[in-house]
């Protein structure tokens, strides 16, 4: 294990943190900086790293005294640090949604959260009030010129590159309907047919669910295009947060999930927080062909996947009959109480997320599992080269403890074929956030560059990035910023051009 340089040696025996130092990340973020040059505070910024590391996640915690109740709920703001010239700039700002808007002018919160954030005013000033609040807080991905700030549940915002200011919610030039949802979690085949794709859904729900697949051009004059699109309806409530390509498949894993809307109408949970799952029911894999592969046209195929609980997967790949899906399972949707403070909440009593292998045979729907590791884990990636291919290598963010959840503090590359580890650690007093794969440019293999991630050091009570060597996870850098970014969600790494 490479041991990080943060901080001083402490009395935290191995696995051990404090609830303080990981808690206190979250806090509003107050300032909005242009263009900063961010102080390297060890290493070096590797010369040919050039491009823009894009972050986003809740910014906006706490109003007029009132904190939301689930982090998920807090207002999007993006994070860019842009790479050049061994220097590293950074500018941040907050999508100026309509409810960001209307609740700075305000003062206080107006809207319900889906996570269980209630406005002030108690039952009654909740009840009935069944509006989604668009906060575009789940990631930020190019699109085009444009990134788009993205929220399942409803519509994208853009939002210029370079001064992350918003141009608004956005339509995709028709292609979405009003408010209809588009998924935060695109994938970006690099070329199974020809040229890279944004592959993406949206998913409309209730007693049955429908699913809309759209492909688009995502380079020349035709970037932001419509390639294809097809709508597959399923029986069931389907909550899909992210779903996965092959050349041929888009992969959805619905899971056993039940939907119980009255305490959301009734003004006494959020959204969210009216979702349960049947653990003893097995999940449904629905794969839908995608419209330039071999079964392009054909009715989707479902087939009955393992128990547990899915957010995310880590890729998927095909082998003549045979489909290998790899995704972060858990044995319960975990959730937070109505009447718990999230930053008091006790890792030891939620799920851990373990990477597990299911290896489908098409020709009789066969389904194989397989444990690729017992540690904790989340956001996972592949090379993106290698996605919906078979990859030999995977980075994900890992709990400090061999066993159990636990708060999010290093960094590990899987070797998915011998199942070697290589991990970075900040534990036990600091804690990551999603990292980020970057290809070296002339990348001879398929392991070779850096994985990048913001972190909080608990000891300095500082945000940081990290930049590590992605083959021997070797510190190469960290910089640190001027104010405090709470734990995001996702992100996207844009090369310079
Ligand atoms: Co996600």
């Amino acid at each position: 294990m490479s041991k990080s340089s943060l901080g001083s040696e402490s009395e935290l025996k191995h696995g051990q943190f404090n609830q303080a130092d990981w808690s206190s990340a979250y806090c509003n973020v107050d300032d909005e900086l242009n263009n900063f040059e961010l102080k390297i505070i060890k290493g070096e910024i590797p010369i040919e790293l050039n491009g823009t590391l894009y972050r986003n996640g809740p910014g906006k915690l706490e109003r007029n005294g009132q904190w939301i109740h689930h982090p998920f709920d807090g207002d999007g703001m993006i994070a860019a640090f842009k790479f050049e010239d061994c220097k590293c700039n950074f500018t941040n700002k907050f999508i100026r949604t309509q409810a960001w808007l209307e609740e700075e002018k305000a003062g206080r919160f107006l809207y319900r959260g889906v996570f269980g954030t209630q406005k002030p005013g108690g039952k009654i000033a909740n009840i009935f009030d069944i509006r989604l609040k668009n906060i575009a807080n789940t990631n930020v991905v190019p699109f085009g010129e444009k990134l788009l700030a993205l929220w399942e549940a409803a519509g994208p915002h853009e939002i210029n590159p370079s001064t992350l200011e918003t141009i608004g919610i956005t339509n995709l030039n028709g292609i979405l309907k009003s408010s209809e949802a588009f998924s935060a979690h695109p994938r970006y085949d690099p070329g199974h047919h020809g040229a890279p794709r944004m592959v993406n859904f949206g998913v409309n729900t209730g007693p049955k669910s429908t699913i809309r697949l759209m492909e688009f051009h995502t380079q020349g004059n035709n970037a932001g295009e419509l390639i294809s699109e097809r709508k597959d309806q399923f029986p069931g409530f389907a909550f899909l947060h992210d779903f996965v390509i092959t050349k041929n498949w888009a992969i959805f894993l619905q899971n056993s999930i039940r939907f119980n809307p009255l305490p959301f109408i009734l003004g006494t949970k959020g959204a969210a927080q009216c979702l349960s799952s049947n653990t003893n029911d097995k999940s449904n894999f629905l794969l839908i062909p995608r419209e330039s592969g071999v079964f392009a046209n054909q009715m989707p195929r479902v087939i009955e996947g393992p128990k547990g609980f899915v957010f995310h997967h880590l890729n998927a790949w095909e082998e003549d009959n045979d489909l290998f899906i790899d995704s972060i399972y858990y044995n319960d949707f975990p959730s937070i109480d109505s009447n718990q403070d999230f930053r008091t909440i006790d890792f030891d009593l939620l799920p851990e997320g373990i990477l597990t292998r299911c290896h489908i045979d098409l020709s009789n729907e066969e389904l194989v599992t397989k444990r690729l590791n017992n540690q904790c884990c989340e956001f996972a990636m592949v090379n993106p080269q290698k996605q919906g291919s078979k990859a030999r290598y995977a980075w994900m963010a890992i709990s400090a403890k061999e066993e159990g959840n636990g708060p999010l503090q290093s960094i590990k590359k899987l070797d998915l074929l011998r199942g070697e580890r290589n991990i970075w650690s900040a534990a036990p007093r600091g804690f990551v956030t999603e990292p980020l794969m970057v290809p070296h440019p002339n990348a001879k293999n398929e392991d070779e560059g850096w994985v990048i991630s913001l972190i909080w050091n608990g000891e300095t009570r500082k945000s940081q990035i990290i930049i590590l060597n992605s083959a021997d996870m070797s510190e190469q850098a960290i910089i640190e910023l001027p104010i405090t970014i709470p734990y995001g969600l996702h992100g996207s790494w844009v090369n310079k051009k």
